[in-house]
């Protein structure tokens, strides 16, 4: 854990999962420098945390965030280049790289109303499970600013591009079944089930391993930015990789477990989850 007491965030540890819980809901989780640099910091720290198989970030009280900090992250940071310059860069680190780079699978929780920069860890999460009654919205528009720091770049590799300009030029929310239909999360359930859903989804990721999981949506992240050509390179040597990097032998155990033993077929594994 980081060295001095977190004071933007709680963290609870069970049974694999690490939640992460976005923690000023008196401003509804905005996003201010304090946030940025724990976030930052815990985040660098769960990498090589043994306990924590899963990430879920989440917020308390009625926001998941209501993004970034318009009196702290903007007006007060405006006077202050510094403190601009570090909260900012800090941000598009933990929120854009190393979140969504990350070997430990992450599930945004989206509890509540997420708004603007608050998109960036949203699609940075590999997976996003949202309350049905969770409000969105791009709201940048309303203030004057454009969907930047990233949040322009995020959306149009997470949603299809007319939707992204719809929400982005107009402002107008929506809510979690919407963001579902959009494909900017995974899928929406009723608010009541939303933790129950979580931990089944967080422990239906634990099941596998977890060399291969990081790897797979690391070769996922990756190759969408790649040509045909370059994405085949690069997903050579991924494989090779990770053949040096699973120490368990996956690969090896698993066709032996099929072609050998025959006690193991995963199409006719049992659906777990509901079939989305
Ligand atoms: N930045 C700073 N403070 C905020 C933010 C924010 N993004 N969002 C909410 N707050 C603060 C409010 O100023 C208020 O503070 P106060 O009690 O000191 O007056 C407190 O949080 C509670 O806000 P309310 O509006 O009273 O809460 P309510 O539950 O009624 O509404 C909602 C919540 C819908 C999220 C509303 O606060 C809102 O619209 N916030 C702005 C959301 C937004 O547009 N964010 C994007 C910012 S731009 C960007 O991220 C790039």
């Amino acid at each position: 854990m980081p060295q001095k007491p977190l004071t933007t965030l709680t963290v609870e540890k069970t049974e694999g999962i690490t939640w992460i819980t976005f923690n000023r809901p008196e401003k509804r989780n905005a996003f201010n420098p304090t946030l940025i640099f724990e976030m930052e910091e815990l985040l660098l720290e769960l990498e090589t945390d043994d306990e924590t198989k899963v990430i879920v970030l989440t917020g308390a009280g009625n926001s998941w965030s209501a993004g970034m900090d318009l009196k702290e992250f903007f007006r007060e940071a405006d006077e202050s280049p510094a403190l601009r310059y570090r909260s900012f860069s800090s941000f598009e680190r933990w929120a854009g790289e190393v979140l969504s780079m990350s070997r430990k699978p992450s599930i945004a929780m989206v509890n509540g109303y997420c708004f603007g920069g608050a998109f960036i860890p949203l699609c940075s999460c590999d997976l996003a499970i949202a309350a049905e009654d969770a409000v969105f919205g791009l709201s940048e528009i309303n203030w004057g600013v454009i969907p930047g720091g990233a949040v322009a770049k995020v959306i149009t590799d997470t949603m299809d591009i007319r939707d992204a300009l719809y929400y982005a030029m107009t402002g107008k929310t929506f809510d979690g079944k919407r963001a579902a239909e959009l494909k900017l999360v995974t899928y929406a359930v009723p608010r009541e089930k939303l933790r129950e859903e979580t931990i089944l989804l967080a422990r239906q990721l634990m099941e596998k391993n977890p060399t291969v999981l990081a790897f797979t949506k690391q070769a996922i992240k990756t190759v969408r930015h790649l040509s045909h050509s370059d994405a085949l390179e690069y997903l050579g040597a991924k494989s090779m990789a990770l053949r040096f990097a699973d120490r368990a032998g996956t690969r090896d155990e698993g066709i032996r477990k099929f072609i050998d033993e025959k006690e193991f077929r995963p199409g006719f594994e049992p659906v777990k989850g509901k079939d989305r």
